[in-house]
């Protein structure tokens, strides 16, 4: 079985071809940070821009390199939700065509599921784990039931954590984007000397805060006598993210204990999925907070923890060796498409 996978629902523009195997036949990511930096964020409007300039090339070239031609593709997987309805929509109508035209089946494919599932492309993870996503849109830990099963813990109830960095990084002077910007800015910076939050610590649940964390440090800036020098941006950065860590440390170890509860295993493996999954500082809290636990971390490589189209394409393999068919060509793009059981499936009537 091999699929195409297509990802458009940030500002990487992304295709690859998976066999169910898990090899990797061919694969393009196209990154658009160049065009968002000037503003330190993603452009909705310029990235779906982007998207519809580059997707078609992208796909061609990815063909290509895995050698294969559309008839010997078993479906096509795009990326429907949740993400900007603008490139969501190039991806899927882009996918939607090669599948009419080709006969193929469509997939739908959860943006969330596919952080989820990639694990299992590269090793046999058995579920139910645990999983983390922490991105520039999401953050949240979910129990990953089976394909297509999820029970979400917690979510913010603002900002995703990717956002908080970068945010703190544009109001700090530092590079887009912040992630790697305020890790690097972090390094060799005093954690004591700035005082920041650390929201919803310690209490009952998993759910996530970051805009009060985010505002304590625009005061911070605020009380300095200049504008942040080096110094004061280093840091500013160590002790946001060392707030950052207690924070994702202490909801993932009361996470820990519900899906304990919840499946009756009191250990299992803990996967960490999206861009902020690169942090090295914050995997390496992880990881001792979960070892705390009993629990195993499972961080995917690099490139393909942040956005990727092989992701996309192996959801799709998960979904047909579960069974799954296909969707409609009149399924919907979702802009929200929260990864839960009583979330439906995008569909002609959602
Ligand atoms: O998963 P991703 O590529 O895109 C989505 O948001 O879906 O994640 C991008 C986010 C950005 O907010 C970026 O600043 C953050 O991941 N990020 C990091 C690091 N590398 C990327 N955050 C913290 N530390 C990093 N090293
Ligand atoms: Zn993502």
């Amino acid at each position: 079985m091999i699929i195409l996978g297509i990802e458009t629902s940030c500002d990487e523009t992304a295709a690859a071809v998976v066999d169910d195997e898990g090899v990797i036949r061919g694969e393009l990511v196209l990154s658009q940070i160049e065009a968002h930096r000037p503003f330190g964020g993603v452009v909705p409007e310029i990235a779906a821009r982007n998207h519809v300039a580059h997707l078609d090339r992208l796909i061609v070239e990815t063909m290509d390199e895995a050698g294969a031609t559309f008839p010997e593709l078993d479906c096509v997987a795009a990326t429907a939700g949740p993400g900007l309805i603008g490139g969501l929509l190039v991806g899927v109508m882009t996918a939607k065509a090669i599948a009419a035209v080709h006969a193929l089946p469509f997939l739908a494919i959860n943006h969330l599921e596919a952080h989820a599932l990639v694990p299992r492309m590269l090793a046999p993870i058995a579920f139910p784990y645990l999983v983390l996503l922490i991105s520039g849109g999401h953050c949240q830990l979910l129990i990953a039931n089976g394909v297509g099963s999820y029970s979400r813990l917690g979510t913010t109830i603002d900002d995703a954590v990717g956002e908080a960095f970068d945010k703190t990084a544009k109001m700090l002077g530092l590079d887009y984007p912040g992630g790697p910007a305020i890790e690097a800015a972090a390094c060799g910076g005093d954690p004591a000397r700035f005082k920041l939050p650390r929201p919803l610590i310690n209490r009952a649940g998993a759910d996530f805060s970051f805009s009060g964390l985010k505002t304590a440090v625009r005061h911070t800036i605020h009380r300095l006598p200049d504008a942040p020098t080096a110094t004061d941006a280093k840091d500013i950065a160590a002790a946001f993210q060392i707030a950052v860590g207690d924070v994702l440390c202490n909801r993932t170890a009361n996470a820990m204990q519900m899906f304990s509860e919840r499946t009756g295993k009191m250990t299992g493996n803990l996967v960490v999925a999206g861009g902020v999954a690169a942090n090295q500082y914050l995997g390496d809290r992880l990881k001792q907070t979960a070892s705390d636990a009993g629990f195993q971390v499972v961080v995917p490589p690099p490139a393909l923890c942040t956005d990727n189209a092989a992701m996309i394409a192996w959801a799709g393999i998960e979904r047909r060796r579960a069974g799954f068919s296909g969707d409609p060509l009149d399924t919907i793009a979702l802009a929200r498409w929260p990864l839960d059981p009583v979330s439906a499936r995008p569909g002609a009537k959602a």
